[in-house]
């Protein structure tokens, strides 16, 4: 057989087929930038812990800001990054704005060749200035601009220049977005300071653990549509053995895919017991030979999909692994 590519993503801040349990904010975000009119969701703000999945959601959510036909600038706090961002948006959008006014005339050639020069103007207005230029040239054309910012960071300047700016910018009715993610910690440090404190409006979002529910429907609609099949055995092990955890979701998801890469289906053996104590990144496989179903497509014998018990699993199906949705509590909805 010929071997499958993985499609789970055990990395840093890269987009995984499904990010699963946050579609809600997907929603929000979406209809935030699709609004003619502004909505709090165009400022928000995301905590969580190391590999809870900030930066893969607001690298998704640029994407989807562009789609939209909003000019998105990535970056992270550190020193440079206003810099950084002028840049990115005169690079991403160079289709849309004029950068003439950044030139001058500094001289005419008379006859005979009535040359002009022209040289590029040492821009001495401030960063605000030349931004609000860039935005409003941006928001004639009809877009706005959204700028998102990682790892944010309270004890640099250049963090609270830009959220201070900004602010000048939304006053000032211009289409703009500002979505920012970091540590809880460094996140809350910042709401506290006392010149951006007006960020605590903004809509914060805290990227805790993922439902299993949506953890299940992941794992399965990821192989699934990689052509390979998981038995409902496997995927309740991974699923408890994930907890909830988006990067787990993907290193149990990826071992689990190479482990059994030589065949059509990831049963139930080569679902990876996770050492717990250590949560180091060990799996031992399981040598059960029991027969494994052909789980994904075959239909539930049972009359409802949903009545999948401990004891006797039926084979899963998407349709069954989603019946588990919809009888959750939306109390457990905590994204
Ligand atoms: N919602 C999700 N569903 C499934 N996998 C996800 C989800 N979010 C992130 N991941 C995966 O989890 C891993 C960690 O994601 P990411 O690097 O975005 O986390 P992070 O919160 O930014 O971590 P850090 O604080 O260390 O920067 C990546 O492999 C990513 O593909
Ligand atoms: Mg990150």
């Amino acid at each position: 057989m010929k071997y499958l590519e993985n499609p789970f993503t055990p990395s840093f801040g890269e987009v995984p087929a499904h990010l699963a349990g946050r579609q809600q904010i997907i929603r929000d975000l979406d209809r935030a930038f699709l609004s003619q009119r502004r909505r709090p969701e165009l400022t928000s703000i995301f905590s969580g812990a190391r590999g809870t999945g900030k930066t893969a959601l607001m690298s998704s959510l640029a994407t989807r800001a562009e789609s939209h036909g909003w000019i998105a600038v990535k970056t992270t706090a550190l020193p440079g990054m206003l810099e950084e961002i002028e840049f990115g948006a005169k690079r991403a959008a160079a289709h849309l704005i004029d950068s003439s006014n950044h030139f001058e005339v500094t001289g005419l050639g008379i006859a005979p060749l009535g040359s002009i020069e022209v040289s590029r103007v040492h821009d001495a207005s401030t960063w605000r200035y030349r931004m609000s230029d860039i935005i409003d040239q941006l928001n004639e054309a009809g877009t706005g601009l959204l700028v998102t910012v990682d790892e944010v960071d309270p004890t640099l300047d250049e963090m609270i220049q830009l959220a201070a700016t900004y602010q000048h910018f939304v006053t000032d009715g211009k289409r703009v977005a500002l979505l920012m993610a970091g540590l809880p910690n460094n996140v809350s440090t910042l709401l506290n300071h006392k010149t951006v404190s007006f960020l605590r409006r903004a809509q914060q979002y805290h990227l805790g653990r993922i439902a299993d529910y949506d953890v299940r429907e992941a794992l399965i609609r990821t192989i699934q549509e990689n052509d390979r099949l998981a038995d409902a055995e496997g995927i309740d092990r991974a699923v408890r053995s994930i907890s909830g955890f988006p990067f787990l979701l993907q290193l149990v998801g990826y071992r689990a895919w190479d482990l059994t890469s030589d065949s059509k289906e990831i049963s139930s053996r080569a679902t990876l017991t996770w050492e717990s104590k250590s949560r180091a990144t060990r799996w031992t496989t399981e040598s059960s030979r029991q027969p494994i179903g052909n789980s994904l497509q075959r239909t539930s014998d049972s009359s409802s999909p949903c009545s999948m018990t401990r004891k006797s699993p039926p084979p899963l199906t998407l349709s069954s692994a989603l019946c588990v949705r919809r009888s959750r509590s939306p109390a457990t909805d905590a994204a």
